[in-house]
Protein backbone atom coordinates (compact mmCIF):
# COMPACT_ATOMS: atom_id res chain seq x y z
CA UNK A 1 0.00 0.00 0.00
CA UNK A 2 1.31 3.27 -0.69
CA UNK A 3 1.19 5.69 1.93
CA UNK A 4 1.26 9.69 1.75
CA UNK A 5 4.24 11.60 1.88
CA UNK A 6 5.37 11.58 5.82
CA UNK A 7 6.01 13.97 7.89
CA UNK A 8 8.74 13.28 10.52
CA UNK A 9 6.86 11.33 13.66
CA UNK A 10 8.62 13.32 16.87
CA UNK A 11 9.35 10.39 19.16
CA UNK A 12 10.74 10.58 22.71
CA UNK A 13 11.83 7.47 24.54
CA UNK A 14 11.13 7.20 28.10
CA UNK A 15 12.87 3.41 29.60
CA UNK A 16 11.54 2.04 33.13
CA UNK A 17 13.54 -0.82 35.21
CA UNK A 18 10.06 -2.92 35.00
CA UNK A 19 6.57 -2.34 34.73
CA UNK A 20 5.11 -1.02 37.61
CA UNK A 21 8.04 1.98 37.72
CA UNK A 22 5.94 2.56 34.39
CA UNK A 23 2.57 2.33 35.56
CA UNK A 24 3.29 4.99 38.40
CA UNK A 25 4.92 7.07 36.11
CA UNK A 26 2.09 6.85 33.56
CA UNK A 27 -0.50 7.10 36.03
CA UNK A 28 1.51 10.42 37.71
CA UNK A 29 1.78 12.12 34.09
CA UNK A 30 -2.01 11.32 33.01
CA UNK A 31 -2.61 13.03 36.58
CA UNK A 32 -0.81 16.06 36.25
CA UNK A 33 -1.68 16.74 32.56
CA UNK A 34 -5.68 15.90 33.09
CA UNK A 35 -5.24 18.71 36.05
CA UNK A 36 -3.51 20.95 33.67
CA UNK A 37 -6.38 20.54 31.29
CA UNK A 38 -9.45 20.97 34.01
CA UNK A 39 -7.38 23.87 35.65
CA UNK A 40 -6.90 26.11 31.98
CA UNK A 41 -9.95 24.67 29.79
CA UNK A 42 -12.38 23.31 32.43
CA UNK A 43 -12.11 19.41 31.09
CA UNK A 44 -9.85 16.54 30.24
CA UNK A 45 -10.28 14.87 26.77
CA UNK A 46 -8.33 11.53 27.35
CA UNK A 47 -8.69 8.60 24.61
CA UNK A 48 -8.16 5.44 26.24
CA UNK A 49 -6.41 2.09 24.99
CA UNK A 50 -7.38 -1.48 25.36
CA UNK A 51 -5.92 -4.96 25.24
CA UNK A 52 -3.68 -6.07 28.67
CA UNK A 53 -1.49 -3.69 29.14
CA UNK A 54 -3.26 -0.32 30.56
CA UNK A 55 -5.03 -2.48 32.78
CA UNK A 56 -2.62 -2.19 35.79
CA UNK A 57 -2.08 1.74 34.68
CA UNK A 58 -6.18 1.88 35.05
CA UNK A 59 -6.50 0.37 38.41
CA UNK A 60 -3.84 2.50 39.61
CA UNK A 61 -5.71 5.54 38.27
CA UNK A 62 -9.01 4.82 40.28
CA UNK A 63 -6.81 5.10 43.27
CA UNK A 64 -5.90 8.41 42.65
CA UNK A 65 -6.73 11.77 43.44
CA UNK A 66 -8.43 13.50 40.48
CA UNK A 67 -11.07 16.24 39.90
CA UNK A 68 -13.06 13.30 37.79
CA UNK A 69 -16.16 15.07 37.07
CA UNK A 70 -13.88 16.84 34.44
CA UNK A 71 -12.79 13.67 32.72
CA UNK A 72 -13.89 13.30 29.35
CA UNK A 73 -13.69 9.50 28.22
CA UNK A 74 -12.79 8.21 24.49
CA UNK A 75 -11.59 4.56 23.25
CA UNK A 76 -9.55 4.62 20.39
CA UNK A 77 -10.49 1.13 19.71
CA UNK A 78 -13.15 -1.50 20.13
CA UNK A 79 -13.85 -4.95 19.39
CA UNK A 80 -17.31 -5.91 17.94
CA UNK A 81 -18.53 -8.23 20.57
CA UNK A 82 -21.70 -7.82 23.08
CA UNK A 83 -21.28 -5.13 25.21
CA UNK A 84 -20.73 -7.03 28.53
CA UNK A 85 -17.96 -9.23 26.95
CA UNK A 86 -14.98 -9.50 28.47
CA UNK A 87 -13.29 -8.68 25.36
CA UNK A 88 -14.53 -5.12 24.87
CA UNK A 89 -11.92 -2.67 25.64
CA UNK A 90 -14.81 -0.75 27.41
CA UNK A 91 -15.83 -3.29 30.18
CA UNK A 92 -12.00 -3.64 30.71
CA UNK A 93 -11.61 -0.19 31.20
CA UNK A 94 -15.09 0.12 33.59
CA UNK A 95 -14.05 -2.84 35.64
CA UNK A 96 -10.49 -2.18 36.54
CA UNK A 97 -11.59 1.73 36.47
CA UNK A 98 -14.21 3.64 35.49
CA UNK A 99 -16.69 2.27 37.73
CA UNK A 100 -14.69 3.05 40.47
CA UNK A 101 -14.55 6.36 39.87
CA UNK A 102 -17.29 9.39 39.75
CA UNK A 103 -17.05 10.11 36.13
CA UNK A 104 -20.21 10.87 35.05
CA UNK A 105 -21.53 8.26 32.74
CA UNK A 106 -22.30 10.84 30.46
CA UNK A 107 -19.06 11.85 30.02
CA UNK A 108 -17.64 8.26 29.03
CA UNK A 109 -18.43 7.57 25.33
CA UNK A 110 -17.92 4.27 24.59
CA UNK A 111 -17.97 2.87 20.88
CA UNK A 112 -21.26 1.25 20.27
CA UNK A 113 -19.52 -1.88 18.32
CA UNK A 114 -22.18 -4.32 19.58
CA UNK A 115 -23.81 -2.75 16.40
CA UNK A 116 -21.57 -3.67 13.68
CA UNK A 117 -18.22 -2.46 12.91
CA UNK A 118 -19.79 0.09 10.06
CA UNK A 119 -22.65 1.70 12.24
CA UNK A 120 -20.71 2.52 15.18
CA UNK A 121 -17.58 3.80 12.96
CA UNK A 122 -20.22 6.26 12.06
CA UNK A 123 -22.19 6.67 14.94
CA UNK A 124 -18.14 7.15 16.67
CA UNK A 125 -17.09 9.85 14.05
CA UNK A 126 -20.36 11.80 14.69
CA UNK A 127 -19.87 12.26 17.98
CA UNK A 128 -16.00 13.18 17.45
CA UNK A 129 -16.99 15.57 15.80
CA UNK A 130 -17.88 17.42 19.37
CA UNK A 131 -14.12 17.02 20.37
CA UNK A 132 -11.34 19.43 18.55
CA UNK A 133 -8.38 17.95 19.78
CA UNK A 134 -7.71 15.23 22.58
CA UNK A 135 -5.68 16.21 25.61
CA UNK A 136 -4.04 12.61 25.74
CA UNK A 137 -4.59 9.57 23.50
CA UNK A 138 -3.70 6.48 25.14
CA UNK A 139 -1.78 3.67 22.42
CA UNK A 140 -0.54 -0.07 22.87
CA UNK A 141 1.42 -1.68 20.83
CA UNK A 142 0.60 -5.18 19.61
CA UNK A 143 3.35 -8.12 19.21
CA UNK A 144 2.55 -7.84 15.31
CA UNK A 145 2.90 -4.07 15.47
CA UNK A 146 -1.27 -2.89 15.35
CA UNK A 147 -1.52 0.03 17.25
CA UNK A 148 -5.46 0.50 18.32
CA UNK A 149 -7.07 -1.14 15.33
CA UNK A 150 -5.11 -0.14 12.78
CA UNK A 151 -2.91 -3.50 11.38
CA UNK A 152 0.12 -3.36 9.32
CA UNK A 153 -0.83 -3.83 5.72
CA UNK A 154 -4.37 -2.28 6.12
CA UNK A 155 -5.55 1.23 5.89
CA UNK A 156 -4.62 3.26 9.02
CA UNK A 157 -6.92 6.65 7.92
CA UNK A 158 -3.41 9.10 8.18
CA UNK A 159 -4.37 10.65 5.13
CA UNK A 160 -5.57 14.41 5.15
CA UNK A 161 -9.24 14.14 4.88
CA UNK A 162 -9.34 10.56 5.92
CA UNK A 163 -12.49 9.66 8.33
CA UNK A 164 -11.81 10.16 11.71
CA UNK A 165 -12.90 6.12 12.30
CA UNK A 166 -12.66 3.10 10.16
CA UNK A 167 -14.76 0.05 10.01
CA UNK A 168 -12.36 -3.04 10.35
CA UNK A 169 -13.96 -6.07 8.97
CA UNK A 170 -10.43 -8.66 8.54
CA UNK A 171 -8.83 -7.64 11.59
CA UNK A 172 -5.68 -10.51 12.06
CA UNK A 173 -5.89 -10.69 15.61
CA UNK A 174 -9.36 -11.57 16.36
CA UNK A 175 -12.21 -10.85 17.14
CA UNK A 176 -11.86 -9.76 13.39
CA UNK A 177 -14.47 -6.95 13.57
CA UNK A 178 -13.13 -3.52 14.98
CA UNK A 179 -13.85 -0.30 15.07
CA UNK A 180 -10.94 2.34 15.39
CA UNK A 181 -10.07 5.85 15.24
CA UNK A 182 -7.82 6.78 11.98
CA UNK A 183 -4.09 7.84 12.25
CA UNK A 184 -4.96 11.03 11.14
CA UNK A 185 -7.90 11.89 14.22
CA UNK A 186 -5.59 9.99 16.58
CA UNK A 187 -2.54 12.60 16.28
CA UNK A 188 -5.30 15.30 16.75
CA UNK A 189 -3.87 15.77 20.26
CA UNK A 190 -1.31 17.50 22.74
CA UNK A 191 0.34 14.95 23.93
CA UNK A 192 0.37 10.75 23.11
CA UNK A 193 1.66 8.04 25.35
CA UNK A 194 2.18 4.44 23.64
CA UNK A 195 2.80 2.18 26.47
CA UNK A 196 4.79 -0.85 25.65
CA UNK A 197 5.50 -4.08 28.39
CA UNK A 198 6.84 -7.40 28.10
CA UNK A 199 9.68 -9.17 25.95
CA UNK A 200 7.44 -10.45 23.30
CA UNK A 201 6.80 -6.61 22.19
CA UNK A 202 10.62 -6.49 21.16
CA UNK A 203 10.23 -7.58 17.70
CA UNK A 204 7.42 -4.77 17.44
CA UNK A 205 9.32 -2.21 18.95
CA UNK A 206 12.39 -3.13 17.27
CA UNK A 207 10.45 -2.83 13.69
CA UNK A 208 9.15 0.72 14.52
CA UNK A 209 12.75 1.72 15.49
CA UNK A 210 14.37 0.67 12.59
CA UNK A 211 11.53 2.69 10.25
CA UNK A 212 9.53 -0.11 9.05
CA UNK A 213 6.10 0.81 7.49
CA UNK A 214 4.10 0.28 11.09
CA UNK A 215 0.84 1.98 11.94
CA UNK A 216 1.86 3.26 14.90
CA UNK A 217 4.22 5.87 12.70
CA UNK A 218 1.26 7.44 11.11
CA UNK A 219 0.12 9.10 14.18
CA UNK A 220 2.18 12.22 14.03
CA UNK A 221 1.19 14.71 16.15
CA UNK A 222 2.27 18.19 16.26
CA UNK A 223 4.03 17.91 19.62
CA UNK A 224 5.62 14.37 19.19
CA UNK A 225 4.64 10.91 20.92
CA UNK A 226 6.39 9.73 23.87
CA UNK A 227 6.71 6.03 24.22
CA UNK A 228 6.88 4.36 27.84
CA UNK A 229 8.80 1.13 27.79
CA UNK A 230 10.01 -1.39 30.26
CA UNK A 231 13.73 -2.35 30.29
CA UNK A 232 12.92 -5.47 29.26
CA UNK A 233 11.31 -4.51 25.69
CA UNK A 234 14.89 -2.48 24.78
CA UNK A 235 17.57 -4.58 23.68
CA UNK A 236 21.09 -1.91 24.99
CA UNK A 237 21.71 0.17 22.61
CA UNK A 238 18.11 0.34 21.04
CA UNK A 239 17.34 3.95 21.90
CA UNK A 240 19.57 6.57 21.87
C1 LIG B 1 -6.98 -3.85 21.17
C2 LIG B 1 -6.09 -2.69 21.34
C3 LIG B 1 -4.74 -2.82 20.83
C4 LIG B 1 -3.77 -2.98 21.96
C5 LIG B 1 -2.61 -3.81 21.50
C6 LIG B 1 -1.76 -4.25 22.65
O1 LIG B 1 -8.16 -3.71 21.37
O2 LIG B 1 -6.48 -4.94 20.83
O3 LIG B 1 -6.53 -1.50 21.80
O4 LIG B 1 -4.31 -1.93 19.89
O5 LIG B 1 -3.35 -1.75 22.46
O6 LIG B 1 -3.11 -4.96 20.88
O7 LIG B 1 -2.51 -5.17 23.35
P1 LIG B 1 -1.94 -5.93 24.59
O8 LIG B 1 -1.72 -4.88 25.61
O9 LIG B 1 -2.99 -6.91 24.98
O10 LIG B 1 -0.67 -6.57 24.15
Amino acid sequence: MIRPEQKQQILRWHIYPDANALYERAASAIVRIAHAATSGRGAFHVVLSGGSTPRPLYQRLRTMDAHWPAWHIYFGDERCVPRDNVERNSAMAASAWLNHVPIPATQIYEIPAERGAHAAAQAYAKLLDEVAVFDLVLLGLGEDGHTAGLFPGAGWGDEDGAPATLAVEAAPKPPAQRVTLGARRLGQAREIFVLVTGSVKYNALAAWRAGKDLPVRAIRPAGGVDVLLERSVVETGLVD
